[in-house]
């Protein structure tokens, strides 16, 4: 199969209620762990790739291995873009082959969020590419981005039905309490925002920072409307703490894949349980 736009799944999300898991791929051992969970789940897949793995991976080992993902394994994968900063990085994406793309415009004014939202917008749907939007300012560190907990803002309800009328986005992102990055304490998830605007809106909400929100968390935002759910740092922690024993129990391993092939059971084992939680088995 092809990659495929989020609109293959999102609304059946919404409708259905389950959410559907963002992975951050940070490197090959990612892209087979988060497909193999997905095969074994039968749960459709968006790997998420931020601007920092991008310039790690580079754009055509990042399509050519996500196509190759969705080839082997018949899944509906999206591949998205995540917090695309500018018109262009979005479109050079679209260019090489991604089918779906988050402009991250949280940063802007709230009219110049909305103006600079709609042009990606228009040119992404013309190519059949789906897009996120963001309002409010998610906390946390992502690559070399932190926002400190005192900047960030809870998104508005009524900005954000006014920013969906106007942007058209097929999901939008709105800061609700949840951060990136491991949380020091427990996050306070404002669900009453996530309800106010996905009962006025037709896309899903999707809630950033997933790692580390605790289960019972992350049902109550899906309930709430939440069909999008972005997990990058869990498997991060899972992939090198494996690594880091490995080699502790044997200084004499050389050959990466002794380190890796732990490393990349274990974010499998991580995507399983999110998969599961998030309730996007057998919906692929
Ligand atoms: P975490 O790294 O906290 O899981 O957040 C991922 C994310 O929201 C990517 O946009």
């Amino acid at each position: 199969m092809p990659l495929v736009s989020m609109n293959e799944f999102l609304p059946k999300a919404k409708e259905n209620k389950f959410a559907v898991g963002q992975f951050n791929i940070n490197n090959l051992e990612f892209v087979q762990a988060i497909t193999d969970a997905g095969i074994e789940t039968n749960s459709p897949l968006i790997f998420g790739v931020s601007e920092g793995a991008l310039k790690y991976m580079g754009i055509e080992y990042t399509v050519a291995m996500a196509q190759a993902a969705a080839a082997k394994s018949g899944l509906p994968i999206a591949l998205h873009l995540d917090h695309g900063s500018t018109f262009e990085v979005a479109m050079k994406c679209i260019r090489a082959g991604f089918s779906s793309v988050m402009f991250d415009g949280s940063h802007h004014s709230f009219e110049d969020n909305i103006r600079l939202t709609k042009e990606v917008v228009k040119a992404a749907h013309a190519m059949g590419v789906s897009v996120e939007g963001e309002l409010g300012t998610i906390g946390g560190t992502e690559d070399d981005l932190t926002v400190d907990e005192e900047h960030a803002t809870l998104a508005k309800p009524e900005e954000a039905i006014r920013f969906w009328e106007e942007t058209g986005v097929d999901a939008l992102a709105i800061a609700v309490g949840t951060a990136h990055g491991m949380y020091k304490g427990e996050p306070k998830i404002h669900f009453d925002i996530i309800e106010a605007v996905t009962s006025k809106i037709p896309v899903p909400v999707v809630l950033h920072g997933g790692s580390g929100v605790p289960d019972d968390a992350i049902q109550k935002a899906i309930a709430a409307g939440v069909g999008k759910i972005n997990v990058n740092t869990e498997n991060q922690v899972a992939c090198t703490t494996t690594i880091r024993e490995v080699l502790a129990k044997d200084a004499n391993i050389y050959d990466p894949r002794k380190y890796l092939v732990p490393a990349r059971d274990a974010i499998k084992a991580t995507v399983l349980e999110k998969i599961r939680l998030f309730g996007s088995s057998n919906q692929a």
